[in-house]
């Protein structure tokens, strides 16, 4: 490609990208159902059990776990015996229906049969929700509450004022939400939109340690990062800025 249709199209796109960036501002939703199955990111135990008792058990896991999903956001359960065990949760985004938390839930064994394979631990996030599922007596290496799991930050950065301090307002705004909220908050702050959400079972001072860790993240590695997103062990959050008032359109790519 020549430099000048290199531009062309770096500018289409830019202008594709925009448009279908404030149609899914103006129409929340529209969008929603392909995105929300979406792999973020999976983890698998490299340790796996091809036994035909460990694909059973899994198998009634899920059986025994999905269904659920179409009326709560998180549960958990246990199955198999002594000798196979397995346990598992899922979480759903708060913001998500009943139907999108069920078809999202719903996505993700196919997903890990295929990316996991009979791995004795896996945990597959979809941008919706995500799964985790564990065998007993699996020693793995420790994770602790705020381990980071997984982290991105666009290319593209916000080269203008007010993003700091807009960006600093907002996550102040999350820190202490997210507590009061129950776990989850979602705020548009000036012309950021920022969310966190702490697992199902993490409550209270516990959940907003957890995000404000995340925050921390998000500030270390995303710095001017027009998005970012920071998946911690049992929490994550992420920002978008939703209109171009303090870009220059300028891309500056990440060191
Ligand atoms: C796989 O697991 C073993 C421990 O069971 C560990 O020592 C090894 O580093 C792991 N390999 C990878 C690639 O993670
Ligand atoms: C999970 O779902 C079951 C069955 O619907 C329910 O009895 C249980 O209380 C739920 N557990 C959690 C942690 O929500």
């Amino acid at each position: 490609m020549d430099s000048a249709s290199k531009s062309s199209f770096s500018l289409v796109s830019h202008i594709v990208l925009v448009l279908s960036a404030s149609l899914g501002f103006l129409l929340p939703g529209a969008m929603c159902s392909s995105d929300f199955s979406t792999l973020v990111y999976k983890k698998c135990s490299n340790r796996s059990d091809s036994t035909e008792s460990h694909s059973q058990t899994l198998s009634s896991l899920f059986q025994e776990l999905l269904p659920r999903s179409s009326t709560s956001r998180f549960n958990k359960t246990t199955a198999g015996d002594e000798n196979t065990g397995i346990s598992a949760f899922f979480q759903c985004r708060n913001d998500l229906s009943n139907d999108e938390c069920y078809h999202c839930v719903n996505t993700i064994p196919k997903v890990s049969n295929s990316l996991c394979k009979q791995a004795l631990a896996a945990r597959v996030h979809l941008d919706g929700c995500y799964l985790k599922y564990e065998t007993d007596g699996l020693v793995d290496q420790e994770t602790s509450t705020h381990e980071l799991l997984h982290e991105t930050c666009s290319e593209r950065m916000v080269d203008g004022d007010g993003f700091e301090e807009a960006k600093q307002a907002a996550f102040a705004a999350m820190e202490s939400g997210v507590v009061g909220e129950g776990g989850f908050y979602e705020t548009n702050y000036e012309n950021l939109h920022a969310m966190a959400q702490c697992q199902g079972d993490l409550r209270g001072c516990d959940c907003g340690e957890c995000v404000s860790a995340a925050i921390q993240v998000a500030e270390e590695k995303c710095g001017r990062s027009v998005s970012g997103q920071v998946y911690l062990d049992e929490c994550f959050m992420s920002y978008t800025l939703l209109s171009r008032s303090w870009e220059t359109g300028r891309l500056i790519p990440r060191k």
